[in-house]
């Protein structure tokens, strides 16, 4: 069946509509493109397809760098050229504040990423028995077998093959047990051009030496740390340690413009070091902070957004749930040497309630939810602080920020600005700051 593209909806699909089978997804497709399709599962009200071959390309199709384009669940959009994924995300977030909002206001251009490739400060590879790879598209327990991804430092492709080298070896203990293995975790700090690896495992042993010796080789001096994560049950935690330092230490450090910050091996941070200073100027320009301002950061992770406003404004309050985020955020406050900044770790909408006395102050929210978005209870919330002025709401999800803005809207907040700001090139993602004024 030929069919042509109309757009890419969230997730990087291509939508195709057809008189005989409705809608259909068409994964790795662009706006356009002329493709002959085969129906691989079909459904009532849309049926997913697969290309088998393009007839006619797309405006700004160009040829994907990645030779795994098309069997990883990475990059959905990388065979577009990079102004085409703009203008991409942009319909895509347009798209949702049209349909799921029912809102009339369009977002502005994207602003794009400092960097296209080799952006990301983190990467998981997962293993499957003796592979380490990716997880394909739509798998949950097989693994591809990637020698790099350019999304990532190039250093990591000598890790993997070292890796392989040692799994493909005799010295391993549990290493060899089905599903022991779990996955590696590679983090980078652009500051300092170094790298922390986490290995997350069941609970058993590993041939230690070998796996330093394999990890060392490969990042020589740039190993700032490596860690053996076992996840252990409660019983097991009584006699062993869960968390062990194979080399260095348990944490990186990272610049966002002149600001210094810890980033613990499990917390939060921006997954594009760069970008994220991209990301926190928007904020700071719809923020406009006079220096009076008491400034809430709610989801604040280890502090950055409201220590980057923090020189403007009288006071900065941040919420996270991640106990170990929030020591990160106030070690972080102490080595930027801001004393205005205080912080409370549980869940927002509980710490809110408990201070509501202290934050009835504040001018300024900053929310930076995970993709669900806010809860009900959240957004109403919102409402309640006497006298808040503005809200600047940062979210990675397109879908749940048109569902809160458009709730939010009823609540007396008038909707300024939406401005997308890419994070993820080469993915459908795309991350978006708004301005909401209190209007009544
Ligand atoms: C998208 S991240 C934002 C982090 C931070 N603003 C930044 O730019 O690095 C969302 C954060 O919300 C936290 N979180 C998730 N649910 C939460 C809740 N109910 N209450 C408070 N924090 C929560 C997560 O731990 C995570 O750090």
């Amino acid at each position: 069946m030929l069919v042509t593209i109309e757009k890419v909806i969230p997730g990087g699909i291509g939508l195709a509509r057809t008189e005989e089978h409705g809608a259909l997804f068409v994964p790795y497709s662009l706006p356009g493109m002329e493709v002959e399709v085969k129906i691989v599962r079909p459904g009532k009200n849309f049926s997913w397809a697969q290309i088998v071959k393009v007839t006619k390309e797309a405006p700004g199709q160009v040829p994907a760098p990645c030779p795994f384009f098309g069997q990883c669940g990475g990059c959905a959009i990388q065979n577009a050229s990079y102004e085409k994924q703009l203008e991409i995300k942009r319909e895509i977030v347009a798209d949702a504040l049209r349909r799921v909002g029912k809102l009339e206001i369009e977002p502005l251009a994207p602003l794009p990423s400092p960097l296209s490739l080799g952006y990301r400060n983190k990467v998981d590879f997962s293993f499957k028995g003796k592979e380490i790879g990716f997880r394909p598209r739509e798998s949950f327990d097989e693994t591809l077998k990637i020698e790099n991804c350019l999304l990532f430092d190039e250093r990591h492709e000598k890790v993997l093959a070292g890796i392989r080298k040692l799994l493909g070896s005799k010295e391993l203990q549990d290493e060899a047990k089905p599903d022991f293995l779990q996955y590696l975790t590679i983090r980078k700090s652009f500051a300092d051009d170094n790298f922390l690896v986490i290995l997350v495992t069941q609970a058993g042993e590993i041939n230690r030496t070998a796996w330093l010796k394999a990890v060392q080789e490969s990042f020589g001096e740039s190993l700032a740390g490596f860690l053996w994560k076992r996840n252990l049950s409660k019983q097991e935690k009584k006699n062993e340690q869960d968390l062990i330092i194979l080399s260095g230490q348990d944490y990186l450090h990272e610049k966002i413009g002149d600001l210094d910050f810890k980033v613990s091996a499990f917390s939060f941070f921006q997954t594009n070091s760069l970008g994220a200073k991209v990301l926190y100027d928007q904020v700071q320009e719809f923020a406009d902070l006079k220096g009076t301002e008491t400034v809430l950061d709610l989801y604040c992770g280890t502090g950055t957004i409201g220590q980057y406003l923090a020189a403007k404004a009288k006071e900065v309050i941040g919420i996270e749930i991640n106990a170990q985020a929030i020591e990160d955020a106030r070690e972080n406050a102490a080595l930027n040497n801001l004393k205005n900044c205080t912080y409370y770790a549980g869940a927002v909408k509980d710490v809110t309630l408990e201070h509501r006395d202290e934050l009835a102050e504040t001018e300024v929210i900053i929310i930076d939810p995970p993709r669900a978005g806010l809860d009900k209870k959240m957004r109403q919330r919102l409402c309640k602080f006497p006298n808040l002025k503005k809200l600047i709401y940062v979210s990675c999800d397109p879908v749940t920020l048109a569902r809160d803005l458009m709730i939010l809207q009823t609540y007396s907040f008038e909707i300024v600005k939406v401005q997308p700001v890419d994070m993820f090139p080469h993915t459908a993602h795309i991350e978006n700051v708004t301005l909401l004024v209190k209007s009544g």
